[in-house]
């Protein structure tokens, strides 16, 4: 895989600056940055009569590529839209446009003179990050079982000139940890796009090994079906039982602050494949469930990213894989379990079976003693009909987390939305042969799932996060990494709370 790196550079003179590449940003039709209107007025003015002529507006995202000027052997002129309406909306286009541009660019290097697209200190540090995430995970491919997968970008160093705007050592340490937040990313989207029949319980468990090899603030621990059943995890268990692939309890341990500091505790559901069990799914899209397993990935990339970033925060990854397959020894509608919490559970459908193996997770967490824990979880249909693919379902029992938690995604663009925890809805979840049943009926499915797990986590700060819609992408197919950005921020932003 081509590796992206990321310069940032005080540059005085765009003409005199050596680059296979510069580009220039431009706000509408009128208001060219000061390096397009130097490396334009020594090109005799291309990009002005490109602008005249209607062939270039400036536009968001929009990009006109020319010849070279000065020391620059190309000029990409990048559209950032109306001057006075640069915000960080018409900045996220403009850095989906450069990605595109880039895309079919042969150049090896570029330089982006971004002076003007930095205001002031604070946006300047979120830009850069944002600009070396974008690239970092748009630059992804995925090519485990592919002869010929699209081919990756030219571009493998991008120097940012960030002008006067911040210390160009501030912007570089910004647009390392967007990079390493991208890694993340990529990682999440790698593991969700991998076929069931490789990514498997055990796959994760080698995944999780791999990521802490050589890595001293990082451990990895694999519990097997004998260990879980000893402890108890009868909820866990009662998924894989179906199934060939022995269940695992992956943990990861990063270990980057006080020893004495509580962690925070990440879940992942890592269901490899969801056919639904005994209560079968249909068979159309059923493929798209070997993303049934996005929270655990979710879990991975971000513990990948932190690793990067080397950050000054104890976290723990706790992932529950499993696969859930219809079988003579499999788990049946009616069928009664005891979770490790000693709650018995009444399983009346077994395609709701994200919440089992999340029940044993969580109660597994206790004993962290975790300052919060946060799920993540493929956890239901219903959560995509009430929010479709651009929110992710946030609910918890602790407000100062969940105001935490919205914060980060309105800060990464990787957003989360408030549903409600309301006991009202508890009720649902009753039945006369077991504590709690797995089934809350039609109405509120995403709530009534999220309720489910609140009665596994009384202990703690916590938050969940139904990721179901916001995990995949249905045109392209793909996984999205989606929510890595949301939970770097959330753990970058505690620990400088904790530094304070
Ligand atoms: N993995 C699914 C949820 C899902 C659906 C994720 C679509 C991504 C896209 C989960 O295990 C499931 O099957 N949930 C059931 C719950 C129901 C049986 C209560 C659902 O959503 O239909
Ligand atoms: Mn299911
Ligand atoms: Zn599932």
């Amino acid at each position: 895989m081509s590796e992206l790196s990321f310069h940032a550079r005080k540059i005085n003179d765009p003409v005199s600056h050596k680059s296979a590449c510069a580009i220039v940003p431009v706000f509408g039709k009128k208001h060219l940055s000061a390096a397009a209107r130097a490396l334009d007025g020594e090109a005799g003015g291309p990009l002005a009569a490109a602008i005249e002529n209607g062939d270039f507006k400036g536009k968001a995202g929009e990009t006109l590529l020319l010849p070279g000027a000065g020391k620059a052997a190309r000029v990409l002129a990048l559209g950032c839209g109306a001057p006075d309406k640069f915000d960080r909306a018409a900045a996220r286009d403009a850095v989906a446009g450069l990605y595109l541009g880039l895309n079919k660019l042969k150049a090896k290097d570029a330089t982006l003179h971004a002076g003007e697209l930095l205001p002031d200190v604070g946006e300047a540090e979120w830009f850069c990050g944002h600009l070396a995430r974008e690239l970092v995970s748009r630059a992804y491919r995925y090519r485990s079982t592919v002869a010929k997968p699209k081919p990756d970008l030219h571009l493998n160093k991008l120097t940012v000139d960030v002008a006067s705007a911040l210390p160009a050592r501030r912007a570089q340490s910004a647009l390392d940890q967007g990079s390493a937040v991208g890694q993340g990313i990529n990682t999440a989207k790698e593991l969700a796009n991998l076929p069931g029949n490789i990514c498997t319980p055990t796959y994760l468990a080698q995944h999780a090994r791999k990521l802490a090899r050589g890595h001293s603030k990082l451990s990895a621990k694999v519990l097997d079906e004998k260990k879980m059943r000893e402890l108890g995890m009868g909820s866990l268990l009662s998924v894989s039982a179906g199934s060939d692939e022995p269940a695992k309890l992956v943990i990861l341990e990063y270990k980057g602050g006080p020893a004495k500091q509580k962690p925070y505790v990440l879940v992942g559901k890592g269901i490899t494949f969801d056919t639904g069990g005994i209560s079968l799914k249909p068979g159309a899209k059923m493929d798209e469930m070997k993303y049934d397993m996005g929270g655990a990935a979710g879990v991975l990339g971000t513990i990948h990213a932190l690793r990067e970033l080397e950050l000054p925060i104890n976290v723990v990854g706790i992932v529950a894989a499993a696969e859930n397959m219809p079988s003579g020894r499999a788990t049946k509608p009616g069928d009664v379990v005891k979770s490790m919490s000693g709650k018995t559970i009444e399983i009346l459908n077994t395609d709701a079976e994200g919440r089992l193996v999340l029940a044993d997770a969580l109660t597994y967490a206790e004993r962290y003693k975790p300052q919060a824990v946060v799920d993540l979880a493929t956890l239901t249909g219903a959560c995509v009909v009430a929010l479709g693919h651009h929110a992710t379902g946030l609910y918890a029992n602790n407000e100062e987390l969940a105001e935490q938690l919205l914060g980060a995604g309105v800060e990464t663009h990787d957003r989360a939305w408030r549903m409600p925890l309301w006991d009202d809805y508890q009720k649902q979840l009753d039945t006369p042969f077991a504590d709690v049943s797995n089934l809350g009926g039609p109405a509120g499915g995403s709530v009534t799932a999220a309720c489910f797990l609140a009665r596994f986590t009384s202990d703690y700060p916590w938050a969940h996060l139904d990721i179901a819609g916001t995990a995949w992408d249905s045109a392209p197919k793909g996984a999205t990494g989606r929510p890595v950005s949301l939970l770097t921020r959330f753990l970058m932003d505690r620990a400088t709370a904790a530094g304070k």
